[in-house]
């Protein structure tokens, strides 16, 4: 086990951030958050997602958002496309990447995205299969890695299959999502033990949100796995609308700052991340969630 010396962050927080959120924010304010976190270094944004407006309502521009940003050539800007709709849409949209989205537990599949896991699995199929058509790359999520706040405890065999089979099914990566952030060092250990015996560490990325306040913690574990791509969410903005009281993602801030203490090069600049936090903290009207932004801002 070693640290890898580099790390590639994928920042979430337009998606999983904003998706979230109660008050409506418009799209020229997410195309803001996006051009703004693509000065910052960031390689991979996923600045929206396709799914039912019914469902999610604070996505329903996704399009909008991908017409109006200013694309950075080396930069992936992804989105989620949980069924042919979804990537049809994002197609139109010119998205350089889709994710697939599924679920270690029965109960939260059927909350999330209204059918079982195999029902999930079958229907991301002929997604997988014609954004391959069409050379988009598609990550896989696995959602309730550490736990499900509908059935509690989840066994990490239950993640090594779904995930296993996404990767079998065409996903280049797949990202272990801590969707109530419960984990610990010790689930992320008995985690990846056996995630690990089934997939390779190399297309595995950490998706942990904060909710207990262990997901810096966990991530130095996964690292110490050799993890070394991992998702986190400028200001700490994010939850899930279907899993009540799950916090943010990690927040992006306080991932650059442990891996640059740590000598791991992720290429993401500190000051510009923090001028992206203030535009949050403005849009929002509230205080970074971010203990390193505050820190650094002076809060
Ligand atoms: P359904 O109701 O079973 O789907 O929803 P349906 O096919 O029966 O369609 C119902 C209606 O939705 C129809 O419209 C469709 O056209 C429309 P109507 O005829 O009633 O007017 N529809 C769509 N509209 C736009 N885009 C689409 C789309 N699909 C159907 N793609 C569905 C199934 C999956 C669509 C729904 O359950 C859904 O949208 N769920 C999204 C849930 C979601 O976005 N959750 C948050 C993201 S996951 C997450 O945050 C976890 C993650 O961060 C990792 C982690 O932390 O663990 C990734
Ligand atoms: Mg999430």
């Amino acid at each position: 086990m070693s640290f890898p010396s580099q790390v590639s962050i994928v920042e979430v927080g337009p998606r999983d951030g904003l998706q979230n959120e109660k008050q409506i924010v418009s799209a020229d304010d997410k195309v803001t958050l996006v051009n703004m976190l693509s000065k910052t270094g960031l390689k991979r944004i996923e600045a929206g997602s396709f799914v039912s407006p019914k469902w999610v309502p604070q996505m329903a521009d996704s399009g909008a958002v991908f017409e109006k940003i200013s694309r950075t050539p080396s930069i992936q800007y992804s989105a989620l496309t949980p069924n042919m709709k979804g990537l049809e849409a994002a197609l139109e949209a010119g998205v350089d990447e889709v994710a697939v989205f599924g679920a270690a537990s029965e109960s939260f599949s059927q909350k999330n995205i209204n059918c079982s896991i195999a029902e999930s699995l079958h229907r991301f199929e002929p997604v997988i299969e014609l954004a391959k058509t069409r050379n988009i790359p598609v990550r896989g999520y696995v959602s309730c890695v550490m736990g499900c706040p509908y059935e509690g405890e989840i066994s990490p065999s239950a993640v090594a299959n779904v995930s296993k089979t996404l990767l079998d099914m065409g996903c280049y990566e797949i990202s272990l999502g801590d969707t109530i952030g419960t984990g610990t060092p010790g689930a992320t250990k008995l985690l990846l033990d056996e995630v690990l015996k089934h997939i390779p560490v190399s297309v595995t990325a950490a998706h942990f949100h904060d909710t207990f306040g262990q997901a810096l913690v966990n991530l130095y574990t996964a690292l110490e796995y050799g993890v070394a791509t991992i998702d986190s969410a400028v200001s700490g903005l994010g939850g899930c609308p279907y899993a009540k009281g799950a916090s943010g993602n990690v927040a992006t801030e306080d991932v650059v700052y442990m891996l640059n203490g740590m000598g791991i090069s992720s290429g993401v600049d500190m000051q510009q991340l923090l001028a992206t936090s203030q535009f949050v903290e403005k849009l929002l009207n509230r205080p970074p969630v971010s203990k390193v932004a505050s820190a650094l801002l002076g809060k």
